[in-house]
């Protein structure tokens, strides 16, 4: 192989950078040459590729957001799309492609490879930590650590006002950040859509809690567990207990990258280049128990990460 690209697609994620830098220098050091593809699967089609050097990912391994940009390609989904892209990247003579992106990512990463047997390698990288066959993706503690500051700062308010806080966290389907921001923060209750609760439950525990003294609570609830303004609404007119909501939204994707996940992007980033030079193809390079690992990149869906019911458990305990 004498070049290969890089893209970053899906939801950016903080540290998404650290793994392009990781891609570019490691090839670079091993004599490959690197083509960066902007925004994704859609500049795979549109042939937006530009020439990377060591110094073109100089300065970024602390910032969040992606140089190269993302986009979620809904022509890529075509067979017109998926050839197009196969035909610029033969034209730009890349011999090799490596994704840096979630579960959307994942699939077009496959389509590439097992399809069109143009030869990709991923690395899992995405807020919501839901990609089987790692145990962390590239963002996830970043996205949690930026949750929990505002977690730390409503409580504030909360307790002052002796208030209800409805928090919602992304994740998609997935409750980990949820679950993980939830446990940090102390919140009393956590709503993930792996559990189901029922709200009345929740309504009656908060007045024992009331009873008990307990005059103001954080629940967090996962974006697919619930609406924090219908919830938040339902408290106040169920039990008439004061409640605010807060939906933190995309200010969890953004933001420098904590040094875990520097690390982990430059791990995986490196050892996903590594993987392509050495032949392989249609792979997912993960972290298990701090070890690099390589699946196939359908295991990532084949197999669902469950959220870890322990932490869930602790939680409850913790918070009681
Ligand atoms: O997958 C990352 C993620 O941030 C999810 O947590 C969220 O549901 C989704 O992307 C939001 O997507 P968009 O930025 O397209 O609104």
């Amino acid at each position: 192989m004498k070049r290969i690209a890089v893209l970053t697609s899906g939801g950016d994620a903080p540290g998404m950078n650290a793994a392009i830098r990781a891609v570019v220098r490691t090839a670079i050091s091993e004599g490959i040459e690197v083509l960066g593809v902007m925004r994704g699967f859609e500049g795979l089609i549109q042939g937006q590729f530009i020439p990377m050097t060591a110094s073109s990912v100089s300065g970024i391994v602390n910032h969040g957001g992606t140089i190269l940009k993302s986009a979620r390609s809904v022509d890529f989904k075509t067979e017109d799309g998926q050839r197009k892209a196969v035909e610029n990247l033969r034209q730009y003579e890349a011999e090799g492609l490596i994704t840096i992106g979630g579960s959307g990512t994942s699939h077009g990463a496959h389509n590439l490879a097992a399809d069109w047997h143009f030869p990709v390698v991923n690395c899992p990288s995405t807020i919501d930590n839901d990609v089987a066959g790692t145990d962390n993706t590239i963002g996830f503690y970043t996205a949690v650590s930026t949750a929990l500051d505002a977690i730390d700062r409503i409580r504030d308010t909360a307790t002052a006002y002796d208030r209800v806080f409805v928090v919602e966290v992304m994740g998609r389907d997935a409750g980990h950040l949820a679950l993980y921001t939830g446990l940090a923060g102390g919140a009393e209750y956590i709503l993930i859509p792996e559990i189901p609760y029922k709200l009345d439950d929740i309504c009656e525990n908060l007045l024992k809690g009331k009873k008990r003294g307990k005059m103001s609570n954080i629940i967090v609830v996962a974006e697919g567990a619930g609406d924090a303004a219908e919830i938040a609404k339902a408290i106040n007119e169920k039990i008439k207990f004061e409640s605010r909501y807060l939906v933190i939204g995309h200010l969890q994707r953004g933001g420098p990258p904590e040094a875990f996940d520097r690390i982990l992007a430059s791990r995986l980033g490196s050892a996903a280049v590594k993987l392509l030079l050495s032949g392989e193809s249609d792979k997912m390079v993960g972290i298990e128990k701090n070890e690099i690992t390589v699946h196939p990149i359908a295991y990532s869906w084949e197999n669902k990460k469950n959220v870890d019911l322990s932490l869930f458990e602790l939680a409850k305990i913790l918070s009681s």
